[in-house]
């Protein structure tokens, strides 16, 4: 009998899941200001302190403000959806487990395999931000490094010549976080807080500079913000509004981490209410300071300069003041080192999870004696990640996260049409308004930011997903224990028939 490729996994076994107990049982600490903060801890990060620059400066110009726009409305209709399956079903595995609830085996891993997209190629991308501000920091006092940060690799692979930068800064943090992962990393809500508050304070802080800085100098603000829309340059992407689509395709990047919210459901004090007040609140936040620090930073510094691994600490150098660079600095560095974290951890949790569904090899699921962390996946994970960190740029690789992130708002988005059809009846603690209008909206803006991006990272994409299918159908089918179960079910009662 051929494994069934759409078998869903029942809700009932899931909720018995979230309650089970063992050592798999999450302590439900988290309130509603936890969750929240949570999602401003997993949110801020590399793609408001860089990509906002590298997107200004080559695609949209200014009207970086109107991508961020559009990139917060797509994330806020995906956020709807989210927050109705994380209430109605709050467990860690979050869209993988939504998808295995309601569009079967073989769409769940595509999203668990497009969320291994988000979080660890998202580690890489926060990274190699982190590098830029390293080198700002480094070049703010002056010093002099014994070594050469970025030095030049020639290579010869299958006989062609293959030459490439590798970024010793991005290399060596994504070192750092999987060895504190495997010893084993509390997650201390107070460590997050710590975090966020720094994060959210370099941020108010550069918009409260640049906003003094406007009042004395409106004619400057006014010459770099015109033109608003910088004419296409003929070429797809390239300014125009094809631009502001391809801006938004990758600071959507920047929004990421909210969903991140729905996989600490397990440690929430009350899931059905509070899920949504997390995820939606951690958005909104977001949203308004993203519109603010984008367009403030085109203000003040002309969107031609801005394509640079530390725009943000540059905008504070060019309204002349240099304790705020400083501090820019300093403060994107521990943020952007709490994200790096934040997502290397929920990669683990996400290959856990498909590794107990029998999805993935048992290794992934195994636990250091000593430690009890998930070592060699957070090992094999780490290292794939400093490489991809070490030698591929900072926007490629924010593509490819933004395409696989993207894809699996789409499936959340159709999932929770499907689930309303298919169970009507299920309790909804929260429920996505107007559907289906809202999750249609979620899933156009959604597919309209994946199509906006470049084809390099649609080449990335595709052969990441062909991969994934290929372990889908050559392991994971069969092993999967939902499977199995459906199998010895038939096997029952083609028993009890036959008796
Ligand atoms: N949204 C996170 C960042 O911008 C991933 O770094």
């Amino acid at each position: 009998m051929g494994a069934k490729l759409f078998a869903t996994k029942p809700i009932s076994t899931i909720l018995a899941e979230a309650e089970g107990s063992g050592d798999h049982t999450l302590k439900r600490a988290l309130g509603p200001i936890n969750l929240v903060t949570l999602g401003i801890g997993a949110i801020i990060g590399a793609g408001i302190f860089v990509l906002t620059g590298t997107a200004a400066a080559q695609f949209a110009g200014p009207a970086i403000v109107i991508s961020y726009i559009i990139a917060g409305v797509g994330c806020v209709f995906a956020g709807l959806c989210y927050a109705e399956f994380a209430s109605m079903l709050p467990i860690a595995g979050s869209a993988y487990t939504y998808g295995y609830a309601t569009m079967g085996e073989l769409v769940a891993w595509i999203i668990g395999w497009a969320l291994v997209l988000e979080y660890a190629f998202g580690a890489a991308t926060v990274a190699v931000g982190w590098s830029g501000f390293v080198s700002s920091l480094v070049g703010f006092f002056g010093v002099k490094l014994p070594f050469n940060p970025t030095p030049h690799l020639a290579l010869t692979f299958f006989g062609h010549p293959f030459s490439a930068h590798v970024d010793i800064f991005a290399l060596t943090a994504l070192v750092v976080i999987t060895v504190i992962l495997v010893v084993g990393v509390r997650e201390s809500a107070n460590f997050n807080s710590a975090a966020v508050m720094i994060k959210v304070s370099v941020v108010l802080i550069f918009i409260g500079l640049s906003m003094a800085f406007a009042f004395g100098h409106w004619q400057h603000m006014l010459a770099n913000w015109h033109p608003f829309i910088p004419k296409n340059t003929g070429h797809f992407g390239q300014y125009g509004w094809s631009g502001i689509m391809r801006g938004a395709g990758v600071v959507f990047f920047a929004y990421i981490g909210f969903d991140a919210v729905s996989t600490a459901a397990q440690e929430a004090r009350n899931p059905q209410k509070d899920m949504p007040f997390g995820i939606l609140g951690s958005l909104i936040v977001c949203t308004i300071l993203y519109i603010f620090v984008s367009g403030l930073l085109t203000g003040v510094k002309s969107y031609t300069t801005l394509n640079v691994p530390a725009p943000v600490a540059d905008g504070a150098s060019a309204i002349g003041v240099q304790w705020g660079v400083l501090l820019i600095d300093l403060g994107a560095i521990a943020g952007l080192a709490s994200v790096m974290l934040v997502m290397m951890l929920g990669q683990s949790r996400v290959l856990y999870t498909m590794a107990h569904d029998g999805l993935l090899w048992n290794w992934v699921g195994k636990l250091h004696p000593r430690f009890c962390t998930p070592y060699l996946t957070s090992i094999v994970v780490g290292a794939f990640a400093a490489t991809l960190a070490a030698f591929l740029p900072i926007t490629l690789l924010g593509e490819l996260v933004s395409l696989g992130t993207l894809l699996a708002f789409t499936i959340v988005c159709l999932g929770v049409m499907v689930m309303r059809k298919k169970q009507p009846n299920v309790p909804r603690p929260f429920r996505t308004p107007w559907v289906p209008v809202a999750p249609i909206c979620g899933m156009i803006v959604s597919l309209a930011l994946m199509f906006s991006l470049d084809a390099p990272a649609w080449i990335g994409f595709s052969s990441w997903l062909i991969f994934g299918l290929i372990i889908y159908f050559t392991y994971s089918r069969k092993h999967s224990r939902v499977q199995r179960s459906l199998a010895a079910a038939a096997r029952e009662s083609g028993a009890t028939l036959s008796h």
